[in-house]
């Protein structure tokens, strides 16, 4: 979604600026925009499109200062336009602002402030914090935005710069992710610690009510009733080269192929093989409120909800604990009892995903122990939770989630392990679920040397229209993950069913036109699973199967076979999604589509 950057320092604000944006895209977005101060004068250049196209339009511009605001925009309010990017800008032209977030209430208070005068520019509701400010501003930007913020509801991450204060940046969070980094003699703010952690591994998370004023002498922090605050520094434990390409065309076939590395680093240090059992270092604080559950609500949207769908299938094979799945958006629609033995577990990748973390409150106030299972240090979930674990995969910034679903997904392994080991599970059935685990690194490796493979059958499926991807039981949640995949980045049409449930109405559609890819390794569903491919067959449906190395029945049946590597059937999707991602990858690719940022799609969606 949107992505904020602002810089105020002694270098040159424009091609920090710039060079943040880019790595802000990954986001996902329409348009972008800068503002830049200079001896008390702003320049404000903003474009449609690419950063590449805010670049151009800036050929020629000499504009030197160093205090700046930037911004990318992912469409809420109002189409894609110059008039609607960001930054905003107030009557005067002299209060420009750039956020991230909704601001809810805008509708009236674009009426009062139309009523009182104010001439706007945009369909956005962000503008009227611009006019908010100007109706405060009485010398004193940041008062003006903490009086401006406190009409305003909804959720916001602000940077506010005023021609009449050029020697500052005002911003402010609600809701939305705002970080500063601290350099030397320098200070940013972004959305996203990728877009500073070139310059300053040294960062504040800010929480809901900051304001923070920069100024050339470093950083004042508030809050909304401009009480003094103190946040810790932290320091960001990513490198700058974990966010770039190193030689993949993608990031995303990057972090396809940093999977073995992710399932490693999730594992590492959690395992103690001579006991069987998974120590989960984040849950200390509430092991036997973990231990002792009864009933766990997992909830999750996209991809993290695919992980949370093979949480309950495998934490209800091995332990007795009840286990509910729940999109998060649709979670706070239930009448739910967090009666006493009841925790509640959010899967994010970002940390960051407004339906999530709203659901996430809601469990809170329903008095369920809350923790979280996410991937970006410091974020509102994570902060927000009561205990967590996180994913350690490192940056994921291809939009398609990858790296971190299969780290997702090992950390379930080890909640699982953990909660199975306290209930019925054996030492030794403990030590075999370990030396399975720690397996899956190198037979990830395996599937990852057989990519041409795979490529060569996208050459052959990428002309079709529809696809169906089917799975049954430990895979049935792999085939939805599949079909997400094909659909986000190629844009064709592609549906995950459980296969039990072809023949109840989708096998209608299916003919020589409509492929299915049939996840069939050998396990306890397989003989169904054949069944079910027999059934597409007999009418004509092409069929891709991904089955168990050497499965020569199973390959003279389908019309194309990838193999991977056999392993226990309850880790079998650690293997089975990787064939998928590769192959919607590939796809996507054959058709020319823009595969790290796919349209219409952000890597973490802060709006509900
Ligand atoms: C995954 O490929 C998607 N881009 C999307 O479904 C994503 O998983 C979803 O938005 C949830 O994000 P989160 O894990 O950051 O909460």
């Amino acid at each position: 979604m949107c992505g904020i950057l602002c810089y105020l320092g002694k270098r040159q604000a424009l091609p920090i600026l710039l060079e943040g944006l880019r790595k802000l895209e990954y986001r996902g977005y329409d348009s972008s925009g800068l503002a830049l101060a200079e001896n008390g004068e702003i320049f404000c250049q903003k474009a449609v499109g690419k950063i590449q196209a805010l670049e151009n339009s800036l050929a020629g511009v000499q504009w030197k200062g160093s205090t700046g605001i930037a911004h990318t925009r992912w469409a809420t309010h109002g189409k894609p336009s110059e008039a609607n990017a960001h930054p905003h800008t107030d009557c005067r032209e002299k209060i420009f602002v750039i956020h991230n977030g909704i601001i809810e209430n805008f509708q009236s208070l674009k009426k009062t402030l139309l009523e009182r005068g104010h001439q706007f520019r945009s369909e956005t509701d962000s503008e009227v914090l611009a006019h908010l400010i100007e109706e405060h501003y009485q010398g004193d930007l940041a008062e003006a935005v903490r009086d401006a913020l406190g009409l305003v509801e909804g959720t916001y991450g602000i940077g506010v710069l005023s021609a009449e204060n050029p020697q500052e940046i005002v911003v402010a969070r609600k809701g939305s992710p705002l970080i500063l980094g601290i350099g030397e003699g320098e200070i940013f703010a972004a959305s996203d610690v990728s877009a500073l952690v070139s310059h300053t591994k040294e960062v504040i998370y800010l929480q809901d009510d900051d304001v923070a004023v920069i100024h050339p002498g470093g950083y004042e922090l508030s809050n909304l009733n401009s009480d003094s605050i103190l946040r810790q520094t932290q320091k960001v434990d990513w490198d700058v080269a974990a966010a770039e390409k190193q030689g993949f065309s993608h990031f995303m076939l990057k972090e396809i192929y940093e999977q073995p590395e992710a399932v490693e680093n999730a594992m590492r240090g959690r395992l103690i093989e001579e006991e069987g059992i998974s120590k989960l270092g984040g849950l200390n604080g509430v092991q036997d409120e973990f231990l002792e559950m009864e009933r766990l609500i997992i909830i999750s949207m996209g991809t993290s909800y695919y992980a949370a769908l093979l949480g309950r299938y495998i934490i209800e094979t091995c332990t007795d604990i009840a286990v509910e799945v729940d999109l998060a958006s649709e979670f706070r629609y239930r009448k739910l009892n967090m009666k006493e033995g009841t925790t509640v577990l959010a899967i994010s990748q970002s940390g960051e995903t407004a339906d999530t973390l709203a659901a996430v409150q809601e469990a809170k106030r329903k008095g369920a122990l809350v923790l979280g299972l996410v991937n970006v240090v410091g974020s509102s979930i994570a902060r927000e939770t009561d205990a967590g674990v996180y994913n350690h995969a490192g940056p994921e910034i291809g939009v398609a989630s990858t790296k971190a679903f299969i780290s997702q997904l090992t950390i379930l392994y080890l909640m699982t392990l953990a909660l199975a080991r306290h209930q019925r599970m054996s030492l030794s059935e403990g030590q075999a679920f370990i030396a399975g685990l720690k397996l899956i690194p190198d037979k990830i490796r395996r599937i990852l040397e057989s990519a041409s493979k795979i490529e060569a059958i996208a050459g052959r499926y990428h002309g079709y229209k529809n696809f169906f991807y089917l799975g049954r039981k430990f895979n049935y949640p792999i085939a939805l993950e599949g079909a997400l995949k094909l659909k986000e980045i190629s844009y064709i049409h592609a549906e995950g069913y459980a296969a039990g449930e072809m023949k109840h109405g989708p096998i209608a559609l299916i003919d020589e036109n409509f492929p299915s890819v049939c996840l069939a390794p050998r396990d306890s569903a397989y003989e169904k699973m054949v069944s079910n491919i027999q059934e597409v067959k007999a009418r004509n449906g092409p069929v891709l199967a991904i089955g168990t190395e050497g499965d020569t029945e199973l390959q003279k049946i389908c019309d194309d076979f990838i193999e991977v590597p056999a392993t226990d059937e309850i880790l079998q999707p650690l293997l089975m999604v990787v064939p998928l991602q590769l192959l919607a990858y590939y796809i996507a690719r054959e058709n020319g589509c823009e595969i790290d940022q796919p349209r219409n799609l952000a890597k973490s969606v802060t709006v509900e």
